[in-house]
């Protein structure tokens, strides 16, 4: 994929920066200024495309881009701004869990139970025509086209049970090995059935800025050693929200007429899902809450950033949409 057009200060500093262009300490500076100004930091698009691209130099890079730019110090000190920045921003959305007293498995249930938004699934299950579907692959296509990769990056910060758990989970997700089960690749298939481009990064220029915000969220929590923690809770958040949803994405489908090389996406989902959920929450949470009991409001508050952002996510769309009925299937 190649760098996209910024689309504000913040994203036009650090594509020029990634394109290799002369970076002065000034420039740091005008983008501290820059990060400062910025009223909500978990929608603006500017900071979030901005996040994305530093961040996407840690996955496939860009083309134009300079690789041995990503362990430079002027672009981790640019990371390090913006991520203070969205990193405050999410403590103040999602404050520290009062679940901290329950067992782990049923604080992330309490932490999950208490979020809630208008039901994209719903709305894809029962009203949405094939269009909607096309604008929502092309959304989820910014992770789902890289999924689990996120996660991935905690494996070697963890011992014992809790690592055992994690990639069980991710073994799964990478199709065990075979090409063909891996998420990534039975998204694409659904991309694909849906006459969409399954080209990596191929929707970037059209991505909502909650859409970026809830990938960057993962992004920030995998590369941090100190957010392990919050983490294992994104993933165990994700597991035990993803059967109900999932089932009806692909009975979506199904009643549009689709057949099982769009739906294998979202049927595996049901069945896996139901297992990592168990997994997630218990062997791998709840191994890594004994082994590190200080963590574990890091762990209910990565559970609580993962549905917080997720639903804002789906409610951009669905408002990109101007739903008719769509308070009826908040
Ligand atoms: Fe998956
Ligand atoms: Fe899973």
């Amino acid at each position: 994929m190649r760098l996209p057009e910024p689309c504000g200060p913040l994203s036009g500093a650090v594509v020029r920066l990634l394109s290799g262009v002369m970076w002065r300490r000034s420039d740091l500076a005008a983008l501290v200024r820059d990060v400062a100004a910025v009223d909500a930091p978990l929608m603006d698009a500017d900071l979030q495309l901005a996040l994305a691209c530093c961040y996407e130099m840690h996955y496939r890079g860009f083309e134009d881009a300079e690789e041995n730019l990503e362990w430079a110090p002027e672009l981790a000190a640019v990371v390090a701004a913006l991520e203070r920045r969205f990193e405050e921003a999410l403590r103040a959305a999602v404050p520290g869990p009062d679940a901290a007293a329950l067992p782990i498995d049923q604080g992330l249930r309490v932490v999950i139970d208490s979020t809630v938004g208008p039901s994209l699934s719903s709305f894809l299950l029962h009203r949405a025509q094939v269009e909607h579907f096309r604008d929502f692959l092309a959304q989820r296509s910014v992770y789902h086209l890289k999924e689990a990769d996120p996660h991935t990056w905690q494996i070697p910060r963890l011992a014992g049970a809790a690592k055992a758990a994690l990639v069980e989970i991710q073994a799964d997700e990478y199709g065990n090995g075979r090409l063909a089960g891996m998420h990534a690749t039975l998204f694409a298939q659904t991309m694909r059935a849906l006459d969409l481009d399954d080209t990596y990064g191929a929707y970037w220029s059209e991505t909502l800025p909650e859409t970026h915000a809830a990938v960057n969220l993962m992004t920030m929590l995998g590369l941090h050693r100190r957010h392990r923690g919050a983490l294992l809770g994104h993933l165990a958040a994700l597991e035990m929200t993803s059967t109900q949803p999932n089932r009806r994405y692909g009975n979506g489908l199904r009643r549009l007429g689709f057949d099982g090389s769009a739906t294998a996406f979202f049927d595996e989902h049901v069945q896996a899902d139901a297992v990592h959920e168990q997994v997630a929450a218990v062997d791998m949470c709840g191994s890594f809450v004994r082994d590190e009991p200080s963590r574990k409001a890091d762990v209910l508050w990565g559970a609580g950033c993962c549905v917080v952002l997720d639903a804002s996510a789906g409610a951009a769309l669905l408002d990109t949409w101007d739903a008719p009925g769509r308070e009826e299937i908040a």
